[in-house]
């Protein structure tokens, strides 16, 4: 299997002068490292934490396999009502792939009345499975979605609408549960142990990628073979530990909490979307303690934001997502124009490529740190070790700053708050 690969020099002082990490500083770290990962590997095997253990359960995996296998043939739309950590994991995957044999999916996540109205508009209903995902059941935006749709199926469908929908959720508790159980819609659970932006590799996104065509057992050995790296105890061979302890003494030792994510490819846009919720939801915990993500692609942000992050302030990290072999080949022309010459007979790849290269070679010539993560190929295998690298990035961070990064009372507040404006109750 070829392994996706991290490259840190440019954000050490011998590159970058005083804006970056000295060596000896950021291996100083190697002991607290063999502490973090013990204590990991410990919580995953007393299942305290659960998402670790996610691309190992072999038997929920063929057990997704097996139904979807023939689910799979008859409908012609996925749609899916989520949100956050329900939703965002299976756009990145949809997006990353795009399975030849896609079908059309359709995410519900926001509820803007206009964006609902134009996804259902001339919706063939015969030909739609519906998929809702609410790990608490009680998400407004999802559960209000839900109920309209409900009644369009019976509406639409009458008899045996049940069929076309898959309710994916806790496995004892919550209203979504309820409903499913009174229903009999079929059902798959999230591990009581699992929370949303940890759930991509649970039902949660197995269950839509395989729908859609993906291969979810390639998705979940890249994945398991990220674990052998990501449980070593050694700093040095540990790829999500070398991430964490970098974005850690990058906030407290040079003040710079603002990471820029930024794929050469507009395929990763939607891992970008999922990555910054698990990086602001699970660090995000007081005024001290936070890191802010900053969604960008490549090359289109050099044409708008470069400017800024190379001569503006220097409060940055920037990590790079860099492929290394595109499915397609496009070679260019020969330029007739002497000014664009030097582009004849080379490619558009070659171009991305020099493009990212010149970005990243400019940030540390004005001393900005930055790194790059290097996918051989984007396919399941690259996506599953890319998912769990930064779920394991996040979970040793939350030990590094010393909070829960399972944990959102701020996310839930917001929640609370809202129902009390729905019921009229004043503030
Ligand atoms: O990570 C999280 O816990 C959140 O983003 C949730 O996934 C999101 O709020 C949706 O919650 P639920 O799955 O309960 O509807």
């Amino acid at each position: 299997m070829q392994k996706v690969r991290l490259e840190q020099g440019n954000l050490f002082s011998e590159r970058i002068g005083s804006h970056g990490i000295k060596n000896l500083e950021f291996f100083a770290w190697d002991k607290k490292i063999k502490e973090i990962i013990k204590k990991i590997k410990q919580e995953s095997k007393k299942e305290e934490i659960g998402w670790p253990n996610l691309p190992f359960e072999e038997e929920e995996i063929r057990e997704i396999s097996k139904f979807t296998k023939t689910e799979r043939k008859k409908w012609k739309n996925i749609l899916l009502l989520g949100i956050g950590g329900s939703a965002l994991g299976t756009a990145a995957i949809q997006e990353a792939l795009q399975k030849s044999e896609t079908k059309n999916l359709i995410i519900l996540d926001n509820v803007d009345p206009d964006f609902f109205t134009q996804k259902l508009a001339d919706l063939n209903w015969e030909k739609t499975l519906v998929i809702v995902i609410s790990k608490s059941g009680t998400t407004p935006e999802t559960m209000a979605q839900f109920y309209l749709i409900e009644e369009i199926l019976k509406h639409e469908i009458k008899k045996g609408y049940q069929n076309q929908i898959i309710a994916i959720t806790d496995d004892k508790e919550g209203e979504l549960k309820k409903i499913a159980e009174n229903k009999n819609y079929k059902q798959f659970v999230i591990p009581k142990n699992v929370g949303g932006r940890f759930s991509v590799l649970s039902s949660v996104g197995l269950v839509p990628a395989a729908l859609l065509g993906a291969d979810i057992s390639s998705l979940c050995e890249g994945a398991r073979t990220m674990q052998e790296d990501c449980f070593k105890e050694d700093l040095r061979e540990n790829p999500a530990a070398l991430l964490a302890v970098s974005a850690y003494l990058m906030d407290r030792k040079k003040g710079k909490r603002k990471q820029v994510f930024l794929p050469y490819s507009n395929q990763l846009t939607g891992f970008t979307e999922w990555y910054a919720q698990l990086l602001s939801e699970s660090i995000g915990k007081n005024e001290e303690t936070g890191l802010t993500p900053i969604k960008a692609l490549g090359t289109t942000d050099q044409h708008s934001q470069l400017q800024l992050w190379s001569e503006g302030p220097n409060d940055k990290v920037f990590t790079f997502l860099e492929i290394e072999n595109f499915q397609n080949n496009i070679p260019l022309p020969y330029f007739e124009n002497k000014a664009l010459d030097y582009l004849s007979g080379k490619s558009l790849n070659e171009l991305i490529r020099a493009a990212k290269q010149g970005t990243e070679l400019a940030l540390a010539k004005k001393s900005r740190p930055n790194q790059t993560i290097s996918i051989p190929k984007l396919n399941e295998s690259s996506l599953g070790q890319l998912f769990y690298l930064f779920e394991m990035q996040i979970a040793i961070l939350g030990k590094l700053y010393e909070i829960n990064p399972y944990n959102q009372p701020g996310v839930e507040l917001g929640k609370k708050i809202t129902k009390k404006i729905m019921l009229g109750i004043s503030l």
